[in-house]
């Protein structure tokens, strides 16, 4: 079915989409690119031993994250639905498959409640940086990100701001909105970055710092550096719970698939380098130590930037970046509820975004007060709320979304439908199709399998 109109779930909607190539890829890069990037990639590469962990993260990407982005982008395109109605209708028969939208439903407000709490300190430091730098200031400290983070009025207000902020664009419209805005915003975050790694890699010293990210000790490599990097390369590219599905029914027929998702794959993962390419060398060259955690971006950056020339400017511009990048990520996010309601027929756009937007800072309060004392104390099986939000949603709900997508795409899609999306935009079917399908088909479902009998503790790799 290309076409909504005869669709049990609502009335025809005239859609909105991509208008461009162009701006279907910077859009899709905008989903990708985010604080993955700029603040998980670097934590996780740091803790987990440098290169070899980077190393693990390029095959799970290759053979896993860009087949499943594949796949997305086929069902999407091919329903030309939201992600609910999409899995929904894909099957003849099978409307059980719209468990994956709704999951996918849930997932993004989940994954909304605790990234918009770390968004908002992102934008809380642009301000603070910008301030410091300008009043000439000591630099940010471990003591201003606790008392950022773990109070109440303060993170709150930045995050409603925030979340207010990606509701306003998303209000706006796919081509308006999302397009416009991502297609002004993934070159200057590229400038920005390439900036700071200029800053960085002249410092005396960055040679370390260059080879902890590119010279593998593949001794490192364990089970658990495999499954880091594995579902890293999920929430990197914003798989396994509709958002690629979404995206790929607004690209346009001109689009060819596999190139396009090859170039979202890799220039997010040239992105995630050039973080890495800002962050280690300044590590190594002031002596500190890479394994700081998900600390690394509010603590140990400001500190080391700030012992080199010009160390004010360059934080404020590497804080800057950070909130871009979280935008781009955060629309992608607010768009999967936001389709689905205002698809179902009944509910117009802006107020599908505003309810969208409303639920995900309800649950958001929830994640940013657990880290203060209100909340702190409050545990569902040992964890926070906001540790409960990340590890449902990452941990459980992205894998088991990953699998179901597969197993649609590879095993309940007839191949020659499949086959036949991937070849809109050329005059013959390239030689690549059929690989790609075969990774969809078998590898991926394996491997994610693997991933998340780990991640529940079933299977001790
Ligand atoms: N890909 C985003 C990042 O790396 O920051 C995070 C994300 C966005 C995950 C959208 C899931 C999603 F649907």
């Amino acid at each position: 079915m290309k076409n909504n109109e005869n669709l049990s779930t609502g009335p025809a909607v005239q859609r909105d989409g991509f208008r461009s190539v162009l701006g279907a890829f910077t859009a899709t890069l905008g989903s990708a690119v985010g604080l993955g990037n700029i603040w998980k990639f670097p934590y996780l590469t740091g803790v987990n031993g440098g290169a070899a962990f980077v190393f693990a993260y390029l095959i799970c990407v290759a053979v896993v994250g860009l087949p499943l982005l594949v796949a997305e982008h086929v069902i999407g395109r091919r329903m030309r639905l939201n992600a609910v109605h999409a899995y929904e209708n894909v099957v003849p028969n099978e409307r059980a498959w719209s468990l994956i939208g709704f999951a996918g439903v849930l997932a993004a407000v989940l994954i909304m409640a605790f990234y918009t709490d770390i968004a908002g300190w992102v934008f809380a430091y642009v301000a603070k940086s910008v301030a410091a730098f300008a009043t000439g200031s000591g630099p940010l400290t471990k003591e201003s990100f606790a008392s950022l983070a773990g109070g109440s009025l303060e993170p709150l207000a930045w995050q409603a701001g925030v979340i207010a902020l990606v509701t306003v664009v998303i209000a706006a419209g796919v081509s308006r909105g999302i397009e416009k805005v991502t297609k002004f915003l993934m070159p200057v975050l590229l400038g920005l970055l390439i900036l700071c790694d200029i800053r960085a890699l002249s410092l005396p010293g960055a040679f370390k710092g260059v080879s902890f990210l590119f010279a593998p000790d593949f001794s490192k490599i364990t089970g658990g550096v495999i499954l880091a990097a594995l579902g890293l390369s999920f929430f990197k590219l914003s798989l396994g719970m509709g958002t690629m599905t979404t995206y790929g029914s607004y690209l346009p027929d001109g689009t060819r698939i596999v190139p396009n998702a090859t170039r979202v794959a890799l220039a997010d993962t040239v992105v995630s380098l050039l973080a890495g390419l800002a962050v280690f060398p300044a590590v190594f060259a002031f002596g500190f130590e890479p394994s700081a955690g998900p600390s690394l971006l509010f603590i140990s950056v400001p500190m080391i930037f700030s012992k080199m020339p010009l160390g004010g400017l360059f934080t404020s511009l590497f804080f800057i970046l950070a909130a871009i990048a979280a935008v781009g990520a955060m629309i992608s996010l607010i768009e999967v509820p936001t389709a689905w309601m205002s698809e179902k027929g009944r509910i117009k756009r802006p107020v599908a975004a505003v309810i969208s937007g409303a639920v995900m800072l309800l649950l958001g309060v929830l994640a940013t007060l657990s880290q203060g004392p209100i909340l702190s104390n409050v545990k569902i099986f040992g964890k926070n709320f906001f540790d409960v939000f990340d590890f449902a949603s990452s941990n459980v709900l992205l894998p088991i979304g990953g699998v179901a997508i597969a197993i649609v795409a590879g095993w309940r899609l007839a191949r020659k439908e499949f086959i036949a999306e991937l070849d809109k935009g050329y005059g013959k079917t390239p030689w690549y199709s059929k690989t790609i399908y075969a990774f969809i088909k078998f590898v991926a479902p394996v491997l994610i399998v693997v991933i998340l009998l780990n991640s529940l503790g079933l299977l001790k790799l």
